[in-house]
């Protein structure tokens, strides 16, 4: 089989060209990086469920009317994509103070906040993804007026639709990363779409009842068990059941 051409790999994914034009491969790995590069590790099967929980998250934001990137899984780590220009943004949402917030304001983890905040990050590794206002975006023209007020509005949906499929199967969404692209038509028009990927490695997840950590915390903060809480993610969330474990440790493709 020839291989496909390598567009970019980021620290958990890798970007190949798509069958079509205008497509694009995103394959899941199961490196895990934290503090913007500086503790690396592998989480086994972390790809393999991310795929699947994003894939799942992202369907159903589309049958609700979020615009999205995804197209379809191709298998265990790939899915079909739509090529789109990412916005360089880290939107981050939050419902309850936890990481940078209780560290930045002095503010106690686990405290609910008294409404959904949203944060903008400019995405460059080189500076840390540093914290940015509307200003900032704006004047150094990350985005315009008209779509961050789009990418606000799309990002309480998608925190408002998060908060109830995560509560349905008892589990508290604390806050989450995500990230927008521009999908332009065959006409040139511009839509701003979900990008990236939504999983345990962008949000955080604490049990309803116990308050335990079910994501990339119990990695960042060595607590163990990381393999076993992304697992119990998917299994709440109804996507694994047909898939073993020994499938997701096994389930490389042949890259
Ligand atoms: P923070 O509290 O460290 O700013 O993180 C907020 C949310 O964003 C949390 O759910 C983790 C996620 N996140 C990423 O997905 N990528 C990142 O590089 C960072 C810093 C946070």
């Amino acid at each position: 089989m020839s291989r496909r051409r390598r567009i970019y790999e980021g620290k958990a994914k890798i970007l190949f060209e798509g069958p079509e034009p205008g497509t694009i491969v995103q394959y899941f790995k199961d490196d895990a990086t934290a503090f913007n590069n500086q503790k690396r590790g592998t989480i086994t099967g972390k790809g393999v469920l991310n795929n699947r929980i994003s894939e799942y998250i992202m369907t159903k934001l589309g049958e609700i009317g979020v615009p999205t990137h995804f197209v379809r899984r191709l298998n265990m780590r790939e899915q079909l994509i739509k090529q789109v220009e990412i916005i360089p943004l880290e939107v981050v949402v939050r419902n309850v103070v936890a990481g940078s917030l209780a560290q930045r304001l002095g503010l106690e983890e686990g405290t609910a906040l008294p409404r959904s905040i949203i944060e903008f990050y400019y995405k460059n590794d080189k500076l840390g993804d540093p914290m940015v206002s509307e200003e900032h975006i704006t004047a150094f023209g990350w985005a315009a007026t008209q779509d961050l007020d789009d990418i606000m509005a799309l990002a309480l949906r998608i925190n408002d639709f998060m908060v109830g499929l995560f509560l349905g199967v008892g589990i508290r969404l604390i806050d989450f990363k995500i990230e927008f692209g521009r999908l332009y038509d065959d006409q040139d028009m511009m839509r701003i779409v979900l990008a990236d990927e939504i999983s345990p490695d962008s949000c955080r997840l604490w049990d309803l009842k116990t308050n335990e950590k079910m994501d990339k915390d119990r990695f960042r903060r060595d607590l163990g068990g990381v393999e076993e809480a992304y697992q119990e993610v998917a299994r709440r969330l109804g996507i694994l059941p047909e898939a073993n474990v020994q499938d997701i440790k096994g389930g490389s493709s042949m890259h």
